[in-house]
């Protein structure tokens, strides 16, 4: 195998699961109680502004409860120490990355803690609840929402993250079930550019049999062992 340099890291909401945010899919998971197409969905939105917008207010309170765990410092050292090119691609809508000192990262489904304008599509931090009819204060319009990427929406950085795969070596997925494209097809984007595939997951996902190499069990487990693994190797 030729050594790595560039890394590619998507991450879902396993990784944030021992944090004690719920994941989507799983039994008592975030959906549950509604369905995706009431919460989730710009149809949503229009239908019933107050239940989506208090759907995120109560998911972004509750951002305040959590801190960041092993697997988010784990990346964040990788962040840090990793000397060739890095990008943490994450799904998740919390801010438990950042908040662990990562910086190669984006939020390909938007973010809990930014507002989008959908007048001008500014997007603005954003802490606290956000009532429908929000003002912009960039264009002056009530249009403020959710800065989230809903079912049927383009999600953010596609060129960058298109780039990075087509780029990297090593392509990582951590914590996701790999039921929702684009993110869903990273890993065979990954494969066509012949970069190693690895899956880290508490069980086996849709994807699994897409990847090089699965290893099962808790993201707070498996991506420290990683990340030692990789910065020893490079020793
Ligand atoms: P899912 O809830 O679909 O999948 C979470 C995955 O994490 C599952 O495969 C679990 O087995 C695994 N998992 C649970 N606990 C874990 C742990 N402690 N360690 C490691 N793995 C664990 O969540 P996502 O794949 O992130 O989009 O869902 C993708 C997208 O679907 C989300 O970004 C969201 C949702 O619709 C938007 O909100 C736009």
């Amino acid at each position: 195998m030729q050594p790595v340099r560039n890394i590619v890291v998507l991450t879902g909401a396993g990784v944030s699961a021992e944090s004690g945010i719920a994941t989507f899919r799983g039994p008592g998971g975030l959906w549950e109680g509604h369905r995706v197409e009431d919460v989730c969905t710009p149809a949503a939105l229009r239908a019933d502004p107050a239940l989506v917008h208090r759907f995120y207010d109560l998911r972004r309170a509750a951002l305040g409860g959590v801190a960041p765990n092993a697997a988010h410092h784990a990346l964040a050292a990788l962040d840090r120490a990793w000397p060739g090119g890095l990008l943490i691609v994450t799904q998740n809508v919390d801010d438990l990355h950042e908040r662990a000192g990562a910086t190669r990262l984006l939020h390909m489904h938007g973010a809990l803690l930014s507002a989008l304008c959908a007048a001008c599509g500014v997007r603005t931090a954003h802490a606290g609840a956000l009532p429908p009819g929000s003002r912009c204060a960039a264009c002056g319009a009530a249009a403020l929402r959710p800065d989230i990427v809903f079912f049927g929406e383009m999600p953010y950085a596609m060129d960058r993250i298109v780039d990075a795969i087509g780029g990297c070596d090593l392509f990582v997925s951590v914590g996701t079930s790999g039921a929702v494209y684009p993110a869903a097809g990273f890993v065979e984007w990954a494969n066509d550019r012949g970069a190693a595939t690895l899956e880290l997951n508490l069980e086996r996902s849709a994807g699994s049999d897409r990847f090089d190499e699965s290893r099962l069990g808790p993201a707070g487990e498996l991506v420290p062992a990683w990340v030692d693994e990789l910065l020893r190797e490079r020793r």
